[in-house]
């Protein structure tokens, strides 16, 4: 294996997010969460670089699901929404259940800002999970 050699880190999780991550690591069949956790890290470096080498006109989707009971986060994600009220097209906003709700930003613009706004989206806490798709204009989503 070319990668050099193997380092040990110590990581604090919430236990509820380390069961989840088990679970499907269980459902997957991997043989120890040491491969689990490598393979996602690096599908978590391969997303960034990809989006940093996106160059461009782009349209896209970004999905996120936040907790409405942190404090500021839908505030912080209207802003931003008006801040870069260029390049968003369109929101949806879903409910899910009591404690998160789902939103669905429709994006069209350079590939930089669509970059620019899905890390700041990242970046607020409150904010679960975040999903970039982005395509060519002429292409569709
Ligand atoms: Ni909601």
């Amino acid at each position: 294996m070319v990668g050099g050699q193997l380092e040990r880190i110590g990581v604090s999780l919430p236990s509820n997010l380390l069961q989840k991550f088990d679970d499907i690591l269980s459902k997957r069949g991997y043989s120890s969460r040491s491969e689990g956790i490598r393979d996602a890290i690096r599908d978590y470096i391969a997303d960034y670089e990809w989006i940093s080498e996106v160059h461009g006109d782009r349209i896209g989707i970004i999905t996120l699901i936040y907790d409405h009971n942190q404090r500021g986060v839908g505030d912080s994600l209207m802003d931003l929404e008006h801040e870069f009220v260029g390049l968003v097209v369109t929101t949806l906003h879903v409910h899910l259940d009591k404690n998160n709700c789902l939103e669905v930003i429709l994006i069209k613009g350079d590939a930089s800002h669509i970059r620019d706004i899905r890390e700041r989206i990242t970046a607020l806490k409150g904010v679960k999970h975040v999903k970039l798709t982005t395509a060519p204009p002429g292409e569709g989503v």
